[in-house]
């Protein structure tokens, strides 16, 4: 049973949509055994709680500098010995040691088609934003292995989704959530869960 631990920031969408998804048993082999947020005080957590999960905030507001939070961090996912890290809409970096201890082991959902709109700066509504200020008529999402650099890692799904001509940022961001990442990420922890993912000379191969 693959221990699955889910790190947040927000809304919680994706976090929903891997709860229900294993409710569904459209994954198996696989249990969420914790939830960690950045902030304390968001929809998420009440997600985790009303399904049961353990849920705690590891906020960088409660600690000196960033190296103590980073240190906190990676402890508190310690705790719940994940096999697998899934970040779902979580907005803080990942500390090195982190991605060092769980390389191939944790896992990004991005709201674009990588390399398309991604790296420092990109995340949330700011992404769709560049996407329609280009005039992209594709956009979609993306999951990757999560590595040193931002959004660099090998690509395990991707999914895409439809501009069109009206959209503002916002329609464009819920499409995007509903048409492809809560789709793709649910999809991309089956699989792993399932020993369907292999990663080979740096790319993703479903065996
Ligand atoms: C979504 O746009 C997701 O792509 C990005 O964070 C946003 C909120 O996600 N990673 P969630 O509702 O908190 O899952």
């Amino acid at each position: 049973m693959l221990r699955v631990v889910v790190l947040v920031s927000g809304g919680g969408t994706n976090l929903q949509a891997i709860i229900d998804a294993i409710k569904a048993d459209k994954i198996t082999n696989a249990e969420l055994v914790g939830v960690i947020s950045n902030n304390k005080t968001v929809k998420s957590l009440d997600r985790a709680k009303a399904a049961g999960i353990p849920a705690v905030s590891v906020s960088p507001k409660d600690f000196a500098d960033r190296a103590t939070f980073n240190d906190a961090l990676l402890a508190k996912v310690e705790e719940f010995t994940p096999d697998l890290v899934v970040l779902a809409g979580f907005l803080v970096a990942i500390p090195e040691a982190m991605v060092k201890k769980y390389s191939n082991r944790i896992i990004n959902i991005h709201p674009s088609l990588i390399p398309s709109f991604c790296g420092v700066g990109y995340y949330g509504l700011k992404v769709h934003e560049k996407a329609l200020e280009r005039g992209v008529k594709v956009t979609g999402a993306t999951v990757h292995f999560v590595t040193e650099g931002m959004d660099e890692g090998p690509i395990i799904a991707q999914k895409p989704v439809m501009i069109e001509e009206d959209d503002t940022a916002e329609v464009l961001q819920q499409r995007v959530m509903e048409q492809a990442e809560w789709i793709i990420l649910p999809k991309a922890i089956d699989d792993i869960a399932n020993g369907r993912i292999a990663v080979v000379d740096g790319k993703v191969r479903h065996v």
